[in-house]
């Protein structure tokens, strides 16, 4: 068992991490929020019939009933009207404001419940229970939560951080090969960007099975670099923008498929290594750099590159563009373990696209 503190003030959490930490989640929270009369659990269609009941029964053993609400999985749930139902039921349970939400799945379920413990209310306690790999070890902590409009994606939203974040890593045992993959570009991002020895050790493991073998180390030690960024840019201002190393390109290749082709991790895993491989020509970033992180995201199946047209890209970053004046802002490496921000004017940004 690793507990990482995010030490954010008055809003400080720890993230507790370790196998079969799920059937501790009732007594972890009757220390934790010892106010707490009930609970709602959100969950979806795929993770509500695996883990729900053991929820609801470490709960119900430490004398708190639970009201469990499921959504639809997948990402086409993330948006206002489920939130409105999630909220209505909640209500409709009988929540009152000492009361606690505890989001039971991945990214969806984690965004979309923080979202509705933020907004019900005015803000009630809410504890994150990750079950994907992607949610373990990056959605699930820092407090971004948020839904998507027809615009485009978490435009609604708030920072808003849990009481806890308990991760079983577990449970990550029964996530398809594909997702545990999809985590996996993440946690290679944090090897790229802060921490050299662990992108080593990723590159190390014979398989995904055998990583599994130290799930534990590779999510708290993920938990850690970005509890140390948050803890110094929690509002997303500068530094907090070194954890989108691979995202502006990864996200551009995501939504021109309508985020139905390729998941987040593998646009992230196509982001890393294309800007790599550019950055690398232009003398920025240490010969063979790119050439290592194709190895290892070879390793664990996922691509490199996407028949995305440049003109297409740089159509999709320009809301980027939008949101800076005339610049975006690029994670570049300048050796494995070693990110940094640059900022780019829109005029250069093609010669970073190869
Ligand atoms: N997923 C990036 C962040 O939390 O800022």
């Amino acid at each position: 068992m690793q507990t990482i503190h995010v030490d954010l003030g008055s809003h400080a959490y720890d993230v507790e991490i370790g196998n079969g930490i799920l059937s501790q989640v009732g007594a972890k929270l009757r220390v934790l929020l010892p106010g707490v009369c009930k609970v709602a659990i959100i969950s979806d269609s795929n993770v509500a019939p695996l883990y729900a009941a053991q929820l609801h029964d470490s709960l119900a053993v430490a004398g708190l009933p639970s009201e469990l609400i499921v959504i639809e999985a997948g990402e086409q749930s993330k948006n206002m009207q489920v939130l409105s139902d999630v909220l209505e039921k909640i209500a409709v349970a009988g929540l009152s404001r000492s009361d606690v939400l505890v989001t039971l799945g991945g990214g969806v379920v984690g965004d979309l419940g923080g979202f509705a413990a933020a907004s019900y209310m005015r803000g009630i306690a809410f504890v994150q229970v990750p079950t994907s790999l992607l949610a373990q070890i990056d959605s699930s902590v820092g407090g971004k939560v948020a839904v998507d409009l027809k615009s485009g994606k978490n435009l609604a939203g708030a920072f808003y951080q849990p009481k806890a974040v308990f991760i079983d890593t577990e449970l990550l045992q029964s996530l398809p090969l594909r997702f545990l993959h999809d985590g996996l570009a993440e946690a290679i991002k944090y090897g790229c960007i802060k921490d050299k020895d662990l992108f080593i050790k990723l590159a190390g493991y014979v398989d995904g099975a055998e990583l599994l073998d130290d799930a534990e180390y590779i999510v708290a030690r993920c938990c850690e670099i970005k509890a140390r960024i948050i803890e110094q840019d929690e509002f997303d201002m500068g530094l907090r923008a070194l954890l989108n190393f691979g995202h502006t390109i990864g996200h551009a290749v995501e939504q021109y498929y309508s985020y139905g082709y390729y998941t987040h991790g593998e646009g992230v895993a196509i982001g890393m290594y294309q800007l790599t491989r550019r950055t690398e020509e232009m003398g920025l970033t240490l010969i063979g750099t790119a050439a290592k992180i194709a190895e290892v995201l070879q390793k664990y199946n996922l691509p490199m590159e996407a028949d995305v047209e440049k003109r297409v890209l740089l159509a999709t970053m320009e809301r980027d563009k939008k949101k800076n004046g005339n610049s975006i802002t690029l994670v570049i490496l300048n050796d494995l373990g070693s990110g940094k921000l640059q900022k780019i004017y829109w005029q250069d940004i093609t010669e970073y696209l190869g």
